[in-house]
């Protein structure tokens, strides 16, 4: 069998708090492509490569810690579990339980979560709860339920999310050995940032981490919460990460930084992802790109950039910013070919 075709506990067991005969609620996540990126490598000067986190189960980095979580709340016996997210750890969490045959809520920020991430969420049989009031406020709700209901949270402050998400760093080790110079990857709640550190320590390495927020959302940038953030990049639109401390750890001790990126500069990593190099990835995602474009990789040769999400997941955003435009037709071969053809005026 194919390490492709493994489950990810499986496949790391030695380095997972999980042993044989422990349940294994798994959709063979993990095993994610590392994509050489020609255009990205030219235009930084070094060589960039892409972690399509996108191509796990449910289209996002979440379920290789999401297959930890729930394997371990079965474990324990739970029934529900229950997270505040911006949709992703929703989606994959709604997946998982369905899997598991347990019960799962998420609080979602009304009106700013992605349709896809709604719809996997809805179809996946979770309870969806949208609240009136951003994610930080959700987070600190569903803190306080589970400190109240037997129910297990499956946020990133539980630790076996850390564990399963830091098998993506355990991969890219696996694939360049320890030759990797920097990581660019998105910040939002800054689990995952910790979870790569986690993953690169345990294997030797050190490479540089740079994490990149929105900068309508950057309270690691500006050292100080952002009671109202903001960002097209929904994904991300939080303003007070539970891993705070662990993100600037990860940054300081691997000689990285955590920085900013505008809305713009998301927008259009995210075009120039999709259009140069053929992968449509999320907006938030974009922001790792962003940042490697805008402040240049720092000496490194070898770049990884994380792409978390992938892009069908919102499609609002592609639709609403791209370069593109659809053409009405009559069905008639000179229109058609004009349209076709023609110069586009
Ligand atoms: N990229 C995507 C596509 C995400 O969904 C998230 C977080 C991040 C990056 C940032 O990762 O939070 O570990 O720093 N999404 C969470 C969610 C908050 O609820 O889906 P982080």
């Amino acid at each position: 069998m194919s390490a492709a075709h493994v489950p990810l506990i499986e496949r790391w067991r030695e380095r997972l708090p999980f042993t044989l005969g422990d349940p294994l609620i798994s959709l063979q996540e993990g095993s994610t492509p590392l994509l050489r990126a020609p255009v990205l490598s030219e235009m930084v000067g070094a060589t960039v490569r892409l972690k399509l986190e996108g191509a796990n189960p449910t289209g996002s980095f979440k379920d290789r810690g999401m297959t930890c979580a729930v394997s371990a709340a079965v474990r324990e016996g739970a029934r529900a579990v229950l997270c505040a997210s911006t949709g992703n750890t929703a989606a994959s969490a709604a997946a998982y339980a369905a899997r598991a045959r347990i019960t799962c809520a998420v609080i979602v920020p009304e009106g700013k979560i992605a349709q896809g991430k709604l719809a996997q969420t809805l179809i996946h049989g979770a309870r969806v709860i949208s609240l009136a009031g951003n994610f930080d406020q959700a987070l600190t709700l569903v803190r306080e339920l589970t400190d109240k209901h037997p129910i297990v949270l499956v946020n990133s402050v539980n630790d076996f999310r850390i564990e399963g998400q830091k098998t993506a760093a355990l991969e890219i080790v696996e694939e360049l050995d320890c030759g990797l110079d920097a990581l660019c990857i998105p910040v939002g709640n800054a689990g995952n940032i910790t979870s790569y550190w986690r993953g690169f320590k345990e294997m030797g390495c050190s490479p540089r981490l740079f994490g990149f927020q929105a900068q309508g959302a950057a309270p690691l940038v500006e050292g100080a919460r952002v009671e109202h953030p903001e960002t097209v990049a929904s994904a991300i639109r939080i303003g007070n990460p539970v891993r705070w401390e662990d993100a600037m750890a990860a940054t300081t001790e691997s000689r990285g930084a955590i920085r900013a990126v505008s809305d713009s500069e998301i927008l259009a990593a995210f075009r120039l992802l999709a259009s140069r190099e053929g992968m449509f990835c999320e907006p938030a995602s974009a922001a790792s790109v962003a940042g490697l474009l805008k402040y240049g990789p720092d000496g490194a040769r070898e770049v990884v950039c994380v792409l978390t999400g992938r892009g069908l997941k919102d499609p609002e955003t592609a639709i609403a910013h791209n370069d593109g435009r659809v053409i009405p037709c009559p069905p008639e071969i000179g229109p058609v070919e004009e349209a076709i053809l023609g110069d586009g005026q």
